[in-house]
Parts: structure tokens; sequence; C-alpha cells
């Protein structure tokens, strides 16, 4: 197993490049099973969550031929209908081939998503949308068998919480649906905004982009023809370089970003005294005068997100008072507390809410663990303003989702090595 070693007391100062975003590319490339021919994809993040879901698309009879950071995929040749166990329990989103393995072919077996470390996060609002456009849903061994003879049928769908997957599994299903689908209450992130565009842009009749009530008008099962696209910037890869540069109160630039997906956050950053300068496509942390407290309360796009929950928290500790964090999106997402409370840190837990006083330049290096993908992130942030050295520990967490990571953090002068046990 791979440890990162992380040196004490460092500064950052340079340029990060972000790398195309996890959370956009996973349904992307689960929507070109709608696609009549080859689909070319640039700007692919080259991390382990992306190469599952190939192995996946692989596995059900795609073609494709794959650079570093682009694609062309061809899911005419699929022969199969079944995602199995072994795959989607490494990556619980694989659950996004359901929708479109059932829309395209009426009939798929896609396991269930075991939980995750961060929650037992179900997927009851895909299965209920499906059925009300006249899916035919079993569990049966841990599997979702799934039959629409007919094709499945445009609907109205109101889902009673905001899910993201939930609401690209839908689009992608209503895509080849008969007839037209409302979906209401749908998510807004710019992930699923882009899915959105790209299907549009492969001549999908869809309306409301970027709001939470998107009408579809499906295409009877014909197949859509896909135009070549690049994957939107990481938002959450960009959001964790700037909480590294804000924790030790650096100045950094980060590239080829978008700003507009960072609004809450940015917002976030000057609220506890840092400058925040952005053009078109990049975005410069300033160093704050002093590190002020924040209180944070987490929710669906365009509030703050959740997976920066727990970078931010690596922040507090470093300001002068007491931040306030209340996670209201997954109910076991403070798996890192109990690791930054190993190194030093002050955090009280109460249900939903952290209660971090800052203990700005008091933590001390020590063996810590990561448990899930962006709270390995925090374990790094916090390991660079210790005062002693800290192995983070089971970084396959960090793989799945940050590119070139220790590479991209060396470019802005940490010291951070990979080393086996
Ligand atoms: C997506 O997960 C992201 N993953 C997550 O990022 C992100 O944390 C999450 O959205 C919230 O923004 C991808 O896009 C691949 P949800 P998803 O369905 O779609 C409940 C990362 O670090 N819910 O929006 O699985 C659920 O339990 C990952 O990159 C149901 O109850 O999240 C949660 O409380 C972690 N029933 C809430 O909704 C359902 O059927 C939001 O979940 C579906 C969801």
């Amino acid at each position: 197993m791979q440890y990162l070693e992380i040196k004490p007391n460092q500064k950052l100062s340079g340029e990060v490049r972000v790398s195309g975003a996890k959370n956009a590319a996973l349904p992307l490339l689960a929507s070109t099973i709608l696609s009549s021919s080859t689909v070319n994809i640039g700007n692919l993040p080259n991390v382990v969550d992306i190469n599952t879901l190939l192995k996946l698309l692989e596995m059900l009879g795609s073609k494709f031929e794959k650079k570093t950071h682009h694609i062309e995929i061809n899911t005419t040749s699929i022969n199969e209908t079944k995602a199995t166990y072994d795959i989607v329990k490494t990556m619980r989103a694989s659950i996004l081939v359901l929708g479109p393995l059932l829309s395209r072919f009426g009939h798929c077996e896609v396991s269930l998503p075991g939980g995750c470390a961060i929650g037992q996060r179900p997927v009851d609002l895909h299965l209920k949308a499906l059925e009300q456009m006249g899916a035919n849903i079993e569990i049966k061994n841990g599997y979702i068998l799934a039959t629409a003879p007919n094709g499945l049928q445009g609907a109205t769908i109101v889902f009673d919480k905001v899910t993201v997957t939930g609401s690209e599994n839908i689009i992608m299903a209503a895509a080849l649906a008969h007839g037209e689908t409302t979906i209401i209450n749908a998510a807004k992130e710019p992930e699923v905004v882009q899915l959105c565009e790209v299907l549009k842009d492969a001549g999908l009749d869809i309306s409301g982009i970027g709001t939470d009530t998107l009408k579809i008008v499906g295409t009877r099962q014909k197949l859509l023809e896909f135009k070549k696209f690049d994957v939107i910037p990481d938002r959450i890869e960009a959001g964790t370089y700037l909480c590294a540069a804000a924790a030790t109160n650096s100045e950094i630039t980060i590239t080829h970003v978008n700003p507009s997906h960072l609004d809450s956050v940015l917002a976030k950053f000057e609220e506890m005294g840092f400058g925040i300068k952005s053009t078109e496509s990049t975005i410069t942390i300033l160093p704050a005068q002093e590190i002020k407290p924040v209180n944070i309360t987490t929710t669906e796009y365009p509030g703050f997100p959740t997976d920066m929950q727990a970078q931010f928290m690596a922040v507090a500790i470093c300001a002068n008072g007491t931040s306030i964090i209340d996670e209201k999106l997954f109910e076991n997402r403070f798996m890192h507390v109990s690791e930054l409370i190993r190194m030093g840190a002050n955090i009280h837990l109460n249900g939903t809410v952290a209660t971090i006083t800052g203990t700005p330049n008091k933590l001390t290096g020590t063996d810590v663990m990561a448990t899930d993908l962006r709270a390995s992130s925090a374990l790094i942030i916090a390991a660079l303003v210790s005062n002693s050295t800290t192995n983070v520990h089971r970084i396959y967490h960090l793989d799945r989702g940050y590119e070139k990571l220790e590479e991209k953090f060396g470019n802005i002068g940490a010291n951070i090595l990979r080393k086996s046990e």
C-alpha cells in the first residue's frame, strides 16, 4: 500500500492547472450509450474512477481508443446489459449506466451500489422515477433488474430530494423515451448542466437547462448524434488547491478553471479574509491579514458544496476563532474529524454540526488514514500546516478523483512524497 509523506510548515506559490471534472466525465461517458456513432471527448481527467467506468463500458461491449486526456468511444457494439457487483462495488457512480441502458435496450441488470464511508447513499429516487416512466424494477440478490419492453414512457418526475446522479440518470433515461418527460426539483450542478448541453448538441429537445425544471422530448429510442466536446474543469479539485493555499496563507493561481462554478466557495474565502482575483479561466487567492472563522452549511448547487466541506474544515483549524460547519447532505461525512483531532485539532461534533475552535500553528504531524476522497484531501491540507511530518495512508481514495496530486502540489512548492509501506 502506498502513502504520502508530507513535510511540515509549508508555504505554496505558483500555478496549478486543474483537470477535467470527474463528476462531469462520469455521466458524460455513460451518456455515450445513447450515441449512434463514435463520441470524441477531450479534457478527460486521468483518474481511477474514469478508468473504472471505462472498464465497465468495455465489459458491456463498447470499443474505445484512449489517450491520457482524450477518448474516442463507440458503444454501438454493446451486447451485454449487466453491470456486475465487482465493478459497481468499487465505484457507486456505475449506477449511471442504468438510465441509458434501460432507455436504449429496454432491459438491464445493475448491481445495487453499496453504501460508502460517507453514508448509506440509497438509489431509491432513481428507481422510483424509472418506475414512473413505465419500467418494471425488481431487486433480486443485490441486483436491480429493470425492464421496459416497450421502451420507457415520458412522465412528470418530482424528486423528493435533489439528487445529482439521480437527475443525470433520469435525463439520460428520458432522452430515448417515448414522449415528453418533465423533471421537477432537478439538480443544477455544472456537471448536470454540461450533460444537458452535450445531449442538446447531440440533437435532444431539452429545455430548462440550468434550472430545477427540465423538459425533455424523448426520441422514441432513436440514438443521438454526439458532437465533439471537452469535459468542464473540476471545480472541486480547484477548490481543494485553493484551500491548501488558504491554510498555508499562500498566494497561488489556478488555471483552466471556470470561476463562476465556485461562487459560493470563493465568497467563503473572502469572508475568512483572503483576497480572490478571477479572470475568465483563472482564480488567484491572496493571503489574509488575519484568517477569520467561518460558518458553513452544505447544500445543493449553487450553495456551498458538500464536496468542499472537509477541505474547509482544515482551513478553519487555521483561523483565529470558532467556525461552525453543518453537513446537511450526507449523514456520515465527518470521517476526517477524528484524524484531524489526532493531529491536535479542537473539533466538537454534535449530529450534523461540527464546531471548530481554531488552533493556528498547533497541529502536529502523525500517521493518519484517509477514508474517502475529500476527507483525504483535508488531511493533506492539515499536514501542510503541521509542525512535524505527517504520513497519510490509504491514498487509493485520493487517486480516485485527483490527477497527479503530488506532482501538482510539487509544482506549487509543496514537499509531498509518495512512498510504499
Ligand atoms: C454526487 O453524488 C457526487 N458524485 C458526489 O461527489 C457529491 O458529494 C454528491 O453528488 C452531492 O453533491 C458524482 O457526481 C459521481 P446525491 P450522488 O444523489 O449523486 C440522497 C465526490 O466526492 N439520495 O446528490 O450520489 C443521498 O443519500 C462524490 O466526488 C437519496 O436519499 O449524491 C444524499 O443524502 C462524493 N436517494 C442526497 O440525496 C436517492 O435515490 C444527495 O445525494 C439518491 C440520493
